[in-house]
């Protein structure tokens, strides 16, 4: 019968080019394409990035780039890159870590960072989307059972893609939810003999919350599970010494598996994993996308042992950082503006208005008022919902932080009296929307 069903279906089916369904449906962002390129997504950028940027000739002010700590251009980290750059070129060590991509550099790092952080020991990783979703594969087994908060990034959520066994989600920092689900997994995981992952953040990077890891990891008494945290945006931004959000809630010791990325305050490239010595020998020898993939290259590698020790030895990095974003948030929320529950750096500014509007808005923004900041909005955020996510940083200014407020207020009028929907309505017609 179902031999029958599969034939019959298949002479139905007319088959036809792969790229035909590409051609026909960009997808929900790419559909967007002739209106956005170059300008909302994948704006060019020229000269030196700092506070303020020069897009399309003009100076603005900054709010998308992740360089919390202001390390990027600092002269003392250029002439640290830049000696490396000569000495070892940018292709150096050539090879994948286990074969012939090792150095006394890369250890170094690696024993530093482990320290920083508060474990036994910790594993270098080119990149750290790659490297997460490695991690994930590596950690699991087709027995084992993942479970992991909806709210994650999308390196989480194709790490778990590889996972052969069951993975369940629990609702974005929801402790009840997670509770549920863990009862579910742990019934799963008694039938297969398997164990139990769980997966969340330091810091969500779009709200910008804090992972409640305090609460997750008070449910260890209750479950038997072991806890990965990425921690992209809390390593080098929470904490007394900055090692991120686990030392901010005081629960680092029961983070198991902790990773953060060089991509946001070490403004470089590459990323880590640290955790016990045991484990790490493991996924050492495991991480498929580092055994077959080619290590870290010596300028991010020295670069990231300078940017460490400014970490360790320049706590007013941190605290310019930390001043700017509460002159921000608490000016923001002044304003009457909605700021969500964001409770580190990252501070996001939720609106009311389709896609349009929000292009004539940011328009406004980058064009009359000089601010350039990211905008998120669906699929990535409910429909008819605008988020503006302003990232702090360092090297921000006062005056930066009175003149967007002052924009801030004045874009918010204009999309309250409807003018970026009428600036906008031929596009609205345009696009169907
Ligand atoms: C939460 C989170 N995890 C992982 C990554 C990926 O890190 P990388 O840029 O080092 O690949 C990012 C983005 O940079 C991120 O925001």
């Amino acid at each position: 019968m179902l031999k029958i069903n599969y034939f019959c279906s298949l002479e139905k089916t007319r088959m036809r080019d792969l790229f035909e369904r590409i051609k026909e449906n960009k997808g929900p962002l790419g559909k967007w394409a002739s209106q956005a390129e170059g300008y909302f997504v994948f704006p060019k950028l020229e000269g030196p990035i700092s506070n303020r940027m020069s897009f399309r000739g003009k100076e603005v002010i900054t709010w998308s780039i992740n360089d919390y700590l202001g390390l990027a251009n600092l002269p003392e980290i250029k002439a640290v890159d830049g000696a490396a750059a000569l000495e070892h070129g940018a292709a150096y060590p050539m090879g994948a870590r286990m074969m012939s991509g090792h150095t006394d550099f890369h250890e170094q790092l690696q024993n530093e960072l482990a320290e920083f952080v508060e474990k036994e020991a910790s594993y270098l990783l080119n990149f750290g989307y790659q490297g997460i979703m490695s991690t994930i594969d590596a950690l699991v087994s087709k027995d084992d059972i993942i479970v992991y908060d909806l709210d994650a990034h999308a390196c989480i959520i194709d790490g778990v893609r590889l996972h052969m066994g069951k993975r369940f989600t629990f609702k974005h920092n929801d402790m009840e939810s997670l509770e549920k689900n863990l009862e579910r997994a742990t019934k799963m995981a008694e039938l297969t003999g398997g164990g139990i992952l769980v997966i969340s953040e330091g810091v969500f990077g779009m709200r910008g919350e804090q992972g409640k890891l305090k609460e997750i990891v008070a449910l260890k008494q209750k479950f038997n599970f072991r806890l990965l945290v990425d921690d992209a945006h809390g390593f080098g931004t929470l904490g007394k010494t900055g090692a991120g959000a686990g030392e901010e809630q005081g629960i680092q010791a029961d983070i198991d598996v902790y990773f953060a990325t060089f991509a946001k305050s070490m403004a470089g490239i590459g990323a880590f994993i640290a955790a016990d010595k045991e484990i790490i020998d493991y996924l050492k020898y495991n991480l498929r996308s580092q055994m077959f993939a080619k290590s870290l290259p010596m300028i991010y590698v020295k670069g990231a042992l300078k940017r460490l020790d400014m970490l360790r030895t320049q706590p007013e990095l941190k605290a310019n950082l930390w001043r700017n974003v509460n002159a921000l948030q608490s000016g923001l929320k002044a304003q009457g503006f909605d700021i969500g529950t964001t409770t580190s750096c990252v501070t996001p500014v939720y609106l009311n208005g389709s896609i349009p509007e929000a292009m004539a808005l940011v328009k406004d923004l980058r064009e009359n008022h000089g601010i350039f900041c990211s905008i998120v909005v669906y699929p990535v955020i409910p429909k008819g919902l605008i988020l503006l996510r302003l990232i702090p940083t360092a090297t921000h200014i006062q005056e930066d932080i009175d003149l967007t407020l002052t924009a801030f207020s004045a874009i918010r009028e204009r999309l309250e009296n409807g003018t970026y929907k009428r600036l906008s309505a031929a596009v609205s017609a345009a696009m169907g929307e």
